[in-house]
């Protein structure tokens, strides 16, 4: 399977390798989104196949899904699991303490969601998303379509005063068309550049109403396995 990769994929598919082996046999398995998060899937998809593992996944969007079901994995929705004891997913950050920002695929809701529902949340991504602080990455939030540009001008106002270095707000687009995600919400992006207390931020942003979730992950990942383009892994 990492025959030929690129050094960016070869670094996602040995992270998403490595964690592939904490999945064991009977295990309810939450499966993340995005690129990094596909290298998994499919990892878990050959030992499905190759080795019989018998697992039942809960994806976090309608990609992962289809995905997981087409290397095999037995597919269930998180209230039939009710619980996991497992998410693995991919980041868009991760810091010192091991909070992330998620959510540059549009997936943010359903993956907190799952991964608040896990025993234990392992990330994997390659070097390249690790900072010092958050915040370089644009912060993603879910609103609601009713009255996001209200929603939008909510959020400016609520920046003013928070330790961050940037306050712009965009609304993501999917082409001409706003983007929507699974729940038929829509994205918008916060350009912070630095995120001094991203608890604080975290709590604040979702008081607003049309906020549904924001992405950052404050104390909910409990491991990041790191891939790098040469093969190597190293967990923190
Ligand atoms: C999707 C996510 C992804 O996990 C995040 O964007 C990382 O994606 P990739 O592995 O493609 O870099 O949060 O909502």
């Amino acid at each position: 399977m990492s025959s030929e990769l690129s050094p960016i994929d070869k670094a996602k598919f040995v992270a998403a390798k490595q964690a592939s082996s904490y999945v064991e046999d009977g295990m309810k398995v939450g499966l993340g989104s995005g690129s990094t998060a596909a290298w998994l899937v499919k990892c878990l998809g050959e030992r499905v196949e190759k080795e019989g593992l018998k697992i039942k996944g809960v994806p976090t969007s309608s990609r992962t899904a289809a995905l997981a079901r087409e290397v095999g994995i037995e597919v269930i929705s998180l209230d039939e699991a009710k619980w996991l004891d497992l998410t693995i997913d991919g980041a868009d950050e991760y810091d010192g303490n091991l909070n992330l920002i998620k959510g540059g695929g549009g997936s943010l809701l359903q993956e907190k969601i799952v991964a608040t529902a896990s025993d234990q949340m392992i990330v994997i991504a390659d070097a390249s998303k690790q900072v010092e602080t958050l915040g370089t990455f644009p912060l993603p939030i879910e609103v609601i379509p009713f009255g996001w540009q209200t929603t939008k001008t909510l959020v400016e106002e609520t920046l003013i005063g928070m330790d961050v270095l940037g306050r712009k707000v965009t609304l993501r687009m999917n082409g001409d068309a706003p983007f929507y995600t699974d729940e038929g919400n829509h994205i918008l992006d916060m350009h912070l550049n630095r995120i001094g207390n991203a608890r604080q931020l975290s709590l604040i942003v979702n008081q607003i109403p049309g906020v549904v979730e924001n992405g950052l992950f404050i104390d909910i990942c409990d491991v990041v396995i790191i891939g790098f383009g040469d093969g190597r892994v190293e967990s923190r």
